[in-house]
């Protein structure tokens, strides 16, 4: 019996192309494995097309709310963003597809696993990285890594020649990856960083100067960091988010253009759609804000960054990952409450929040005559608070006139009338002299 290899398959002419194409070259049977995680429109299509291309069987999943539950959801709570933007939609959904290829290979006693990802960008690296963790027994084939080498019209041939079926759709100028938590748009015009995107790069978003005048709000729920609800209505991840793409894409948000920095070394400019996680991302942050300890919020952050960057790295299966997780998880414990946000013309702002678990206090922060902070205390607290800085002024002289002689502005001023009525002064006892600590 030949040897199996489980193919990861888009429906795509590459990885069509990619089934023919391994079989030839190697002799293995392939069983294709499709994975959707809100991507495919027809599940069934995909599966006939396989067949249809020379694969031995076709296995095709709806990954899509164990993606968002184990995948999307934790890198929300992180506060995930690659480069302080970027929310991660391929680099998540990578380490999922390996799994599931892993698993396949498992049920098929296949030696080998294989996806179309090229020698240039990250998805070859986080594949690879996904089945090694899960699989160190397993080889990983990358065609489009090595040895296919087809330009597209080859392809086209290649797969004309073996009655493969070929996009009846003109080709995308694009390169694009999409699944429920954004859309990922690259090559083309937009490898010139000075071209703005063409209108054709998006297809989520509305162009936020035709965006509709008045704006929406939105009411987003969350449990443990998690949103559960949308506008009151509990929704499952997939259909939450789904409905929020829909919504803020309608108000031109979500755009991302950025350079990003690969992590083979290669700059390149990206652009992305994610309408709901722009959105959710804001929302999170904004409860976090009233229910995290600054103490907290501070190391958070830091985390997220680190975590970010594991995720863009292809590490989803490493302890180092675990660790980063289980300490986010803990710090999501308080994150329930609601956040109102307004979406329009390319912009999401939060406008409310709440949260049962809210560190913030009316009574403490309030300007108003309910004030209950004492106002005395913070005299102490300044005293000793600022001691550094007075024994540091008094031994070193940080600040002579020298110092801070780039900040002099000429000063002007004004004498009252001699005849005005000189306010009388109590004459003062000399000043007591500050004792040290003061
Ligand atoms: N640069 C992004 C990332 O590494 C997106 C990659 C998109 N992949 C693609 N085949 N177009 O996550």
């Amino acid at each position: 019996m030949p040897e199996r290899c489980v193919l990861a398959y888009s429906g795509g002419l590459d990885t069509s192309v990619a089934v023919a194409w391994i079989r030839e070259t190697y002799g293995y049977d392939v069983v294709t494995c499709t994975a959707d995680l809100g991507n495919v429109a027809d599940l069934n299509a995909v599966q006939q097309k396989a067949i249809a291309s020379g694969a031995a069987k076709a296995v095709v999943v709806d990954a899509r709310d164990v993606f968002v539950t184990f995948f999307v959801w934790p890198a929300l709570q992180a506060g995930a963003l690659y480069q302080d933007k970027y929310p991660l939609a391929t680099a998540l959904g990578r380490p999922l597809i390996a799994k599931l290829l892993v698993d396949t290979a498992r049920d098929e006693g296949a030696k080998y696993v294989a996806h179309g990802s090229t020698g240039k960008g990250n998805d070859q690296v986080r594949f690879d990285l996904a089945v090694h963790a899960l699989a160190p027994d397993l080889v990983v084939v990358a065609p489009m890594r090595g040895g296919m080498n087809m330009s597209r019209e080859e392809e086209m041939a290649y797969a004309k020649q073996r009655a493969i079926p070929v996009p009846v759709t003109k080709k995308s100028p694009y390169s694009v990856d999409e699944n429920l938590w954004g859309r990922s748009i690259e090559a083309g015009v937009l490898e010139d960083p000075w071209q703005a995107p063409p209108r054709d790069v998006y297809q989520w978003t509305v162009d936020p100067n035709e965006a509709p005048e008045r704006p929406s709000v939105a009411v987003v729920g969350f449990e443990q960091g998690v949103p559960v609800s949308l506008d009151g209505k509990p929704l499952t991840g997939p259909a939450l988010i789904e409905a929020l793409n829909a919504l803020a894409g309608k108000h031109g948000v979500g755009r991302i253009d950025m350079v990003e920095d690969r992590l083979v070394g290669i700059k390149s400019r990206e652009i992305y759609e994610a309408p709901a996680a722009v959105t959710l991302h804001a929302a999170h942050m904004a409860l976090e804000e009233m229910v995290l300890s600054r103490d907290v919020q501070r190391f958070k952050r830091q985390v997220a960054q680190e975590y970010a960057r594991v995720v863009y790295e292809g590490l989803w299966f490493s302890a180092h990952h675990q660790d980063l997780a289980a300490y986010v998880r803990s710090t999501q414990r308080f994150v329930s409450g609601e956040v109102k946000l307004q979406l329009h013309r390319g912009a999401v702002t939060v406008v409310g929040r709440k949260s049962p678990n809210a560190l913030y206090q009316e009574a403490l922060a309030t300007y108003s005559k309910a004030d209950r902070f004492d106002h005395k205390a913070a005299e102490g607290f300044i005293t000793v608070f600022g001691l550094p800085l007075r024994t540091q002024a008094r031994a070193q002289r940080l600040w002579a006139a020298d110092d801070t002689a780039a900040l002099d502005v000429p000063r002007r001023a004004i004498e009252a009338p001699a005849s005005a009525p000189a306010v009388k002064r109590k004459q003062r006892a000399s000043q007591p002299r500050p004792k040290l600590g003061r």
